[in-house]
């Protein structure tokens, strides 16, 4: 590029993130020309509305309704996607780096379904395309996974990777909230959307995971392979079980390489009180990530929001500008070929909460510790709670040691069907962290 003009770069989207960015390019002008080497100037911004009014005020040479004007014109040298979706933003990012142009983006959408062959055209074109916005908004995760990293054999992680469900969740814990409450106090404060079914299924958990999982194990996992369960399930009384337990509930991600099989899943766990991950409330996220030689590295920070997801994009923008700024190219991407395959969740052993509702009277126990028994499923600890003197019953909550999920999905049926067994009111994966 001519050394004479500054670095131009083009917005798709002035949205929640693509203002905060638009922003920081004029506020932060001097303090991002020094970080790169070189003048950095927002050269144009696509809306779908160009009446709107807006923080920053563009003028109207800058704002468009056109995409060619941001993908396909001289003079803009990195394009930022900010428009969130698969579609049109896909066709965009792949337009723009057919014309030559970096790219930038915060879609975890498009890069968990897309990333792959996106990944691979910019290494064809030898162009930057990056994406720390995408996951942990303001955690710089993506960058660590894909450079600091970079030399550990990474074994798992573990993250809570969704702000709204984690807001929920801690509501629900420390104030004794119903979800329903908890839910609809996140959205008065912003915090969840009008429609939260993808953060509270656990699918903006998912994809989210499966690009962390495809960077760590150097693997394309699809974000259709991760198990997937949300947290409408729990109840307050899980919360309080649980911690009488010394557990918490967490939303958590988690994927783990063992021999050549990756374990990726995304639902509620019992954790450890005194693990870090339990410590991590309201809108936060965090990830965990272990491998060899780091050890253990943890990560927190906001994991959403304007700000925290403008500085994201800001690294990748002075990343690329820097290179720019230097004459230099962009280092090609670590192939995703490694040869692991997803595991099954039958096939997943870990450890195992159960709540129980079952008549007050004697013999109840031993038919229940013998349908467990019988599938080879260990009990760790086995408590009776809250009995309901009026209707005779009383609840029961287990623990167990490692099951495999094929067992318990069958000893749930097993026990649904016992005469000892009112109900059974939930069961919750229990993930043993070292404190
Ligand atoms: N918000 C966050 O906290 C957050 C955190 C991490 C990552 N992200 C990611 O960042 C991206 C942007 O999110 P956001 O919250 O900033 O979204 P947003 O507030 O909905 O903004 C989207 C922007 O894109 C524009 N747009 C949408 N469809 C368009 C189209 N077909 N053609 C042209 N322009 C179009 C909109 O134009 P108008 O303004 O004219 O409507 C708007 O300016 C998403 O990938 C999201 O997942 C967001």
């Amino acid at each position: 590029m001519d050394p004479n003009r500054p670095i131009g770069v083009g917005l798709l989207g002035l949205g929640v993130v693509g203002s905060g960015v638009a922003l920081a390019l004029q506020q932060r002008r001097n303090a991002l020309s020094k970080a790169v080497g070189a003048p950095v100037q927002l050269v144009r911004a696509l809306v779908r509305d160009p009446h709107k009014p807006r923080r920053p005020n563009l003028s109207h040479s800058v704002l468009t309704t056109d995409p060619t004007q941001v993908l396909e014109v001289p003079g803009i040298d990195i394009v930022v996607e900010l428009i969130g979706g698969e579609q049109p933003a896909g066709e965009y990012v792949r337009r723009a780096l057919v014309q030559g142009k970096h790219v930038v983006t915060a879609n975890k959408d498009l890069i968990s379904q897309q990333g792959s062959e996106l990944l691979d055209l910019a290494d064809e074109k030898r162009l930057g395309l990056r994406f720390e916005g995408a996951v942990g908004g303001g955690i710089p995760i993506i960058g660590s996974l894909t450079e600091d990293l970079l030399g550990n054999d990474i074994s798992s992680i573990h993250a809570i990777i969704n702000g709204t469900t984690n807001f929920i969740l801690s509501s629900m814990a420390d104030e004794g909230m119903d979800a329903k409450e908890a839910l609809s106090r996140a959205q008065q404060l912003g915090y969840a959307e009008a429609d939260p079914a993808k953060d509270v299924s656990g699918l903006d958990a998912a994809y989210k995971l499966s690009i962390l999982a495809s960077l760590a194990f150097h693997t394309k996992v699809d974000p259709g392979q991760v198990f997937r369960q949300g947290i409408d399930g729990l109840s307050a009384r899980d919360f309080r079980y649980a911690r009488e337990l010394g557990y918490a509930i967490k939303l958590l991600a988690i994927a783990k390489a063992q021999r050549n099989g990756v374990e990726v899943r995304v639902h509620p766990a019992l954790i450890p009180e005194g693990h870090i991950l339990a410590k991590v409330g309201g809108v936060f996220n965090a990830v965990e990530v272990a491998g060899e030689p780091v050890g253990r590295a943890f990560f927190h920070g906001l994991g959403a929001g304007a700000d925290p997801t403008t500085s994201a994009v800001l690294g990748d923008l002075v990343h690329v500008g820097r290179m720019l700024a230097t004459g230099g190219r962009p280092l090609r991407r670590v192939p995703d070929d490694a040869d692991f395959y997803v595991k099954a969740m039958s096939d997943v052993e870990t450890r195992y909460y159960f709540r129980l509702n079952v008549p007050d009277r004697a013999g109840v126990l031993s038919q229940i510790t013998r349908v467990l028994g019988d599938l080879d499923i260990s009990i760790a600890s086995i408590i009776q709670k809250d009995a309901d003197a009026a209707a005779g019953t009383a609840e029961i909550v287990i623990t167990t040691h490692p099951a495999r999920e094929a067992a318990v999905q069958r000893s749930l049926a097993l026990l649904d069907g016992l005469d000892v067994v009112k109900v059974v009111n939930n069961m919750i994966r229990l993930e043993e962290l070292p404190v």
